[in-house]
């Protein structure tokens, strides 16, 4: 069996077909910029960038903005992409489980379809990571893979690990271990932090026929804002 602290290992970005679809902006985590307010002082960390959206995104606002990304291809176009437009982040290469980073320093985290990328307990070691950078007070937003709905497990092509986690063939994210959370490991890893708001939604690859909706065949999300007590 695999060592279960050793599979650290990004997206092939350079395979990537929609690239154009990944530097679209997540609405709700814009709307998270009017929590802000204008104090261009605000820290704020993009955990596992990809190539850059929500790092410029923050950048082009003015925040103090820092990311990382284990991904060598995923750092480059970031840097590549903040140099095009003349803005400034500071973007390192670097794994979730240890961010290169001082404590209490971030007012916002973001991690967007990242943390469930490991076997549980570097999930676990990544929440601890992220409440040890946060400001007290400071708030986390993220989004993770559920177990309630999820086709992967079915697809015959993967490694089923144990009931909630496999390992991906094929593809952009080949060879990446993913962990799917019930609702009650969310509680339980985050519990360190203030509960703001937990919501479970749908995501549906194209085209979105009515049987497919109807038959719910698309993959479990929660997207959670957590705050790190005072
Ligand atoms: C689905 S992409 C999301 C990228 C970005 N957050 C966004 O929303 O556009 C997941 C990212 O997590 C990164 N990743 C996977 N495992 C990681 C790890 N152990 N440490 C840091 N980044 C990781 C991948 O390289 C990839 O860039």
């Amino acid at each position: 069996m695999n060592n279960k602290n050793s599979i650290q290992v990004g997206w092939k970005w350079e395979e990537v077909n929609d690239i154009n679809e990944w530097k679209k902006p997540d609405g709700p985590v814009m709307r998270l910029s009017y929590s802000l307010g204008s104090d261009l002082n605000k820290k704020i960390y993009d955990l596992g960038c990809g190539v850059g959206r929500h790092t410029i995104y923050f950048a082009r606002l003015g925040y103090q903005v820092s990311a990382s990304d284990i991904s060598e291809e995923a750092i480059k176009e970031t840097k590549k992409w903040l140099n095009k437009e003349g803005l400034r982040a500071d973007v390192q290469q670097g794994r979730m489980t240890k961010i290169n980073q001082p404590d209490n320093t971030f007012d916002l985290v973001i991690s967007m379809n990242v943390i469930h990328h490991a076997f549980k307990n570097d999930v676990i070691k990544t929440i601890s990571e992220i409440h040890r950078i946060l400001k007290p007070r400071g708030i986390f937003y993220g989004t993770i893979k559920t177990k309630e709905k999820d086709e992967v497990f079915t697809n015959k092509t993967n490694v089923i690990v144990d009931d909630q986690t496999i390992i991906l063939k094929g593809g952009v994210e080949d060879g990446i271990p993913h962990f799917f959370f019930h609702k009650e490991d969310i509680i339980e890893f985050f519990k360190d932090f203030k509960f703001e708001s937990l919501v479970y939604t749908e995501l549906y690859f194209p085209p979105n026929l009515e049987e497919k909706l109807l038959s719910q065949k698309g993959s479990g999300y929660y997207r959670i804002q957590v705050r790190k007590p005072a």
